[in-house]
């Protein structure tokens, strides 16, 4: 894909992807367009006011858990609903689960040393460390994350489609959650579900829908995205020695490295969308009410005229301004959270393992759209 952005920043940073008489699809590539259409106010979230998806449709015990989700949302909901879990993600309300992000981290680094090479560093290590963290932070039990992992992963995929699995997996989903909550209410805990429930009780910060929506958006936010970051970063490694040397060497590298990272394999990769709400030119282009307008963000992110040498990783690379957790209100939420995972999981991997080489050369990319991880990443812990 990255040849084609590239082509397309430089012919059609506009491009139309589809134009139809009622509508038409739009797909932005440059780093400064992508970010003005991420501020712009016009270009909005709330698709439920143009088309009945597989979504809308998915209702289970008269619960339809995307309802009013807070990334599909415009003010002034999306205000309400951020500022009640901001809270939870600030960055200093973050740093205090660092001990315990360790914790984990060597947990699952102990069990890998046990067994015997090569080990898939997605199933052991990269996909369990984040789901723990974001199990505990809400108070969901972590030993059902398989299940998670499922619900999830169906969800994802059926993003844009109708199907039976779709429909089965939501109902398992929500029942879960139901019984959740009910055990929850009867038995409060320190954690965000606790917090959830009570705001909900009192009627006027949270609905149903919503509060079964955001416990959904954060599990699957927290599933399906540090993984991918702690893979692609290790892996871009493993592609560019004389940088996974440089770490080795310097690990105050870290830091760096993760942003790097982020920008040279985006996690959130191909696109996040809006519709225009109204007829505006943007860009020499003619855009109208109710045409889907893609921002790829993994273009934006290689975009020549922002990034110095941008095929390259560079983990010493200054100003890395990248956009990898989106820009503007819909900012990712879970940032904080996200780069301290992933300075501690490359931090604890590579002092473990100060060994660990590719046992595969050509790992194979998931094909979910969006989203950029590998399927697995099999690796030598030991020389
Ligand atoms: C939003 C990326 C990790 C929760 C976003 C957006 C991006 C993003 C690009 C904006 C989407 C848009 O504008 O349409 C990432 C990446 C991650 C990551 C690359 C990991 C490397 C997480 C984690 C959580 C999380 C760990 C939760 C615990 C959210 C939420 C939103 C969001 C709730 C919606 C915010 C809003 O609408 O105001 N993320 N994310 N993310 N992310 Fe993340």
């Amino acid at each position: 894909a990255y040849p084609f952005f590239k082509k397309l920043r430089q012919e059609q940073p506009i491009f139309p992807m589809s134009q139809q008489s009622d509508q038409s699809t739009w797909l932005v590539t440059k780093y400064d367009d992508v970010k003005e259409l991420l501020k712009q106010p016009s270009f909005i979230k709330d698709q439920k006011k143009l088309f009945q998806t597989a979504a809308n449709q998915a209702k289970s015990d008269d619960v339809n858990i995307f309802e009013n989700m807070m990334l599909d949302v415009d003010p002034p909901d999306h205000t309400r609903l951020r500022k009640l879990v901001q809270p939870f993600f600030n960055p200093k309300t973050i740093k205090q689960l660092e001990p315990r992000i360790v914790e984990i981290a060597d947990q699952l680094l102990a069990q890998m040393e046990q067994k015997s090479s090569p080990v898939d560093l997605i199933d052991d290590y990269a996909f369990p460390l984040p789901i723990i963290v974001i199990s505990e932070l809400l108070g969901v039990p972590s030993e059902d994350r398989d299940r998670f992992r499922k619900w999830s992963n169906t969800i994802i995929a059926a993003s844009n489609e109708f199907e039976t699995d779709f429909i089965e997996d939501v109902e398992a989903f929500t029942s879960y959650l139901t019984s959740l909550f009910e055990e929850r209410k009867q038995h409060p805990q320190d954690d965000l579900i606790t917090k959830l429930l009570q705001a909900e009780e009192e009627g006027e910060q949270l609905s149903k829908d919503e509060l079964y929506s955001m416990v959904v958006l954060l599990i699957i936010a927290g599933h399906e995205t540090t993984v991918n970051l702690i893979a692609n970063t290790m892996y871009a490694l493993f592609q560019h020695p004389d940088q996974l040397k440089k770490l080795k060497d310097d690990p105050s590298l870290v830091e760096p490295a993760i942003e790097e990272g982020l920008r040279y394999y985006s996690p959130v990769d191909f696109s996040t969308a809006r519709w225009a709400q109204e007829d505006m030119a943007f860009h020499g282009q003619t855009i109208r009410r109710g045409d889907l307008v893609l921002a790829s963000i993994s273009s934006a992110n290689r975009d020549e005229d922002k990034f110095e040498n941008p095929s390259q990783l560079d983990i010493t690379r200054s100003r890395n301004a990248h956009i990898a957790f989106g820009y503007g209100i819909h900012f990712c939420l879970g940032a904080p959270l996200a780069r301290l995972e992933g300075k501690i999981a490359l931090e604890r991997l590579l002092s473990t393992f100060p060994q660990i080489h590719l046992s595969e050369n050509n790992p194979e990319w998931r094909t979910v759209f969006l989203l950029r991880g590998l399927e697995h990443l099999q690796i030598q812990t030991k020389s």
